[in-house]
């Protein structure tokens, strides 16, 4: 047994974090760090201590999550719920109706409803629904309740809805007061429902993109945490991935207009199966519904052909260094200028067209423009040029099973296995990229697309097995 095999076994009978293969290094940098911050080199004392310090063990804790979250993550399920299940719910039962958001991490899940239910029902939303967050890690919550972000967290989020709900903040973005006043934090712990309880019953309890980190056994505990929170007719929304793992007998699987929730067993239908009721609140990246000229403007201002640099960005491209260049669109896309960024890269492309990181910084550029068949030529185009360029295998993959292309279950399947293969055998590799970091680290890759290919090759034996059946 390894000096860490208490600390994996404290952290899973506490949180239910299962600490294998990747999540190891995870918990070794943990350690070290504690060891570094008590002074406490021997593992008894560091474990006892650990235990009697509540604080001490957040702060351990919030270095073990996995917080990777943004805007209008799914959008499917979240349309479906805002424009079909609750309008529904909202014609037989008193407001408010109230939904819970287990495993918010740092907010952009519940702050998504918010707008999408503000642009459903405006100002009288807030009289309608009480939205709540919840999460194990004490850090990330207190970002959540700061509304403060950049980059990443909007990349599936309509152009017009960050105009709408979002102002500039010191380089960064700041939710407006009043929807960042209307959603509640608490701290959670899906183990144990009773302790910290967020409150409820609640009518909808999203439970998405956590389920991965546990085993079959919690993921059963944890329902049975999750149905003492959820309202007689309340449902349960788990990611899409996730679905299947989640059909755990706890809970019923019921689809309506292809949506996927859980419901207590024998409810009567709660939804119509009338198709023309979803209003795609929150566009998908493919989606032109909302008609906003920004987002066409954008596509046509960052098309490869046509997109002449700038004479400023000509005149940077002939004096600033290729790193300086590199370093400065990797700065414009963290401050979402996406226009500015996409037009240095092009110019830069043309001088460096096989520049891993260029490629790879276009493509992330191209994908918070949302143009995924864009971001997929960058892409796929830093793979040829580096093989062992796992970030672009895995941001290819992403691209599938996001929806943002449509789905190619062996493509998406390979590409995430080919990360696993990569950051296994060299597992700090930076894939190629000599001047930028990739914005996932290796390990975090590494984990998700461990997760991601679980997760895909179950579905894949459920089909097969369906199939034999038939
Ligand atoms: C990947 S994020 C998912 C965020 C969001 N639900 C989404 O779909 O984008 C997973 C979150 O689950 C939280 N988490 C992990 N174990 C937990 C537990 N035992 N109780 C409550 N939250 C937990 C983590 O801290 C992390 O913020």
């Amino acid at each position: 047994m390894s000096d860490f095999a208490p600390f994996k076994a404290l952290v899973h009978q506490r949180c239910g974090l299962h600490l294998e293969g990747l999540a190891e290094a995870r918990l070794f940098r943990a350690v070290a760090s504690l060891q570094a911050s008590t002074g406490l080199t021997d593992t008894t004392a560091l474990l006892k201590q650990l235990t009697s310090d509540p604080a001490l063990f957040d702060r351990f804790v919030s270095q073990l999550t996995v917080n990777e979250t943004y805007f209008c993550r799914e959008p499917e399920a979240l349309n479906w719920l805002v424009s079909t299940y609750l309008p529904e719910r909202l014609a037989t039962q008193k407001p408010p109706l109230s939904i819970f958001s287990a495993g918010c991490s740092s907010g952009e899940e519940p702050y998504s409803l918010a707008m999408m239910l503000f642009e459903r029902f405006g100002e009288q939303a807030k009289t309608l629904f009480t939205l709540t967050g919840g999460d194990l890690d004490h850090q990330i919550l207190a970002k959540a309740r700061h509304a403060v972000y950049g980059g990443m967290a909007f990349r599936a989020l309509s152009p017009a809805f960050k105009e709408r709900y979002f102002s500039p903040y010191q380089g960064r973005y700041k939710l407006h007061e009043s929807l960042r006043q209307w959603v509640t934090f608490r701290p959670f712990n899906l183990l144990n429902a009773n302790e910290n309880s967020p409150g409820g019953p609640f009518d909808v309890i999203l439970f998405r993109n956590v389920s991965i980190y546990f085993d079959k056994q919690t993921r059963h505990h944890i329902h049975q945490q999750l149905s003492q929170l959820l309202a007689p007719n309340g449902i349960l929304l788990c990611g899409v991935t996730e679905t299947l793992g989640n059909d755990l007998g706890v809970f019923e699987l019921v689809e309506a207009q292809g949506i996927f929730y859980f419901r207590r067993a024998e409810q009567p239908a709660a939804v119509p199966t009338d198709h023309s009721h979803v209003v795609a609140l929150c566009a998908t990246p493919d989606d032109n519904s909302e008609g906003d000229s920004a987002s066409k403007e954008l596509a046509s201002s960052t098309d490869l052909a046509t997109n002449a640099p700038s004479e400023q960005a000509m005149q940077n491209t002939q004096t600033d260094s290729i790193i300086q260049q590199l370093q400065t669109a990797h700065r414009l896309l963290n401050q979402n200028a996406f226009d500015d960024a996409a037009k240095l890269l092009a110019a830069l492309l043309k001088q460096q067209p096989w520049s891993i990181d260029a490629l790879v910084l276009a493509g992330l550029v191209a994908r918070w423009q949302q143009l995924p068949q864009l971001a997929y030529d960058y892409f796929k185009r830093a793979t040829y040029v580096a093989p062992e360029c796992w970030p672009a295998h895995f941001y290819l993959a992403e691209l599938y099973r996001q929806g943002e292309l449509s789905d190619e279950p062996s493509q998406r399947r390979q590409r995430y296995a080919a990360v696993v293969r990569l950051l296994t055998s060299t597992p700090t590799s930076a894939g190629g990229l000599e001047t930028i970091t990739s914005p996932l680290p290796p390990g975090d890759a590494r984990f998700l697309a461990e997760r991601y290919l679980e997760a895909a090759n179950l579905t894949l034996a459920s089909t097969s097995t369906t199939q034999g059946v038939d």
